[in-house]
């Protein structure tokens, strides 16, 4: 158990399912006082029936802020932010439809710039941190994943310029890239690629949220502001 997480209160997108259920359940674990935000509060009360939970389509802009202010006035402010909410759609560059691409940025980039964007007066104030769950794909682009690994990419650059905008003001900010991770989203990943799916052989969830766990409970001497992770059975 970490105490440095203990009643810190700590927000996070993607919590319903996957990489971002995994943390929610191991920031609970530390004692963290968790509000989860996502399309479907009932979804998210079956990962932790206990935390504040709030409607939150990342789509909706206007949403996002409305949301953000309600966070503050109930919670009375944000210590930590964890931006795991994201979409993938395979394509080959050039072929896939703009609306797809629209979409995977307004889900994987612009939302999460908004919602630290409205969050971040309670984020200094309280010396808070934030973690963007970007992928392995903006390290080592692959093929056939153009539009998704753009956004990636755009995420590393805002999450490195936010970082050396706001440590400053005591704020650390974190970016993590698995590699393919058994959730529901690397599931339907396979069944496009005509894959077989063994779950057992990729990262698990729970190996991200440990790492992550790890590098918010460090002392604020340090800061851990990249975390390269990829599963130990390479296919
Ligand atoms: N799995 C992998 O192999 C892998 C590898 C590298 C990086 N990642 C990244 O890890 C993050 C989590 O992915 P995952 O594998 O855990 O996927 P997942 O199991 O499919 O979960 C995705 C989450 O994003 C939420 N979400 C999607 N669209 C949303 C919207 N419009 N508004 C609010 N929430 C929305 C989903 O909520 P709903 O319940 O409302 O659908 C769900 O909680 C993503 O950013 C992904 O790009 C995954």
């Amino acid at each position: 158990m970490h105490l440095a997480l203990t009643n810190q209160i700590a927000v996070v997108t993607g919590a319903s399912s996957g990489i971002g259920k995994a943390i929610a359940l191991a920031l609970g674990a530390q004692g963290a006082r968790l509000c989860l935000l996502g399309r479907n509060v009932r979804t998210l009360g079956l990962a932790a029936p206990h935390a504040a939970k709030f409607t939150l389509d990342l789509a909706n802009e206007p949403q996002i802020c409305e949301v953000a202010t309600r966070l503050q006035r109930d919670l009375g402010g944000v210590d930590i932010l964890i931006h795991s909410a994201g979409v993938f759609v395979p394509d080959r560059a050039g072929t896939a439809a703009s609306a797809e691409f629209d979409r995977q940025r307004q889900i994987n980039v612009q939302a999460p710039s908004l919602l630290t964007h409205e969050l971040l007066p309670t984020l200094r104030v309280r010396q808070g941190q934030i973690v963007f769950i970007n992928s392995s794909v903006s390290r080592q682009p692959p093929a056939g994943v153009s539009q998704y690994t753009a956004t990636k990419t755009a995420l590393k650059a805002f999450a490195d310029n936010l970082r050396n905008e706001v440590n400053g003001q005591g704020i650390r900010v974190l970016s993590v890239y698995p590699g393919r991770t058994a959730t529901p989203m690397q599931a339907a990943i396979h069944r496009m690629e005509d894959k077989a799916y063994r779950p057992e052989q990729l990262l698990q969830p729970e190996d991200i949220a440990s790492v992550i766990i790890n590098a918010l409970s460090l002392p604020r001497t340090a800061e851990v502001t990249e975390i390269d992770i990829r599963p130990m059975h390479k296919s």
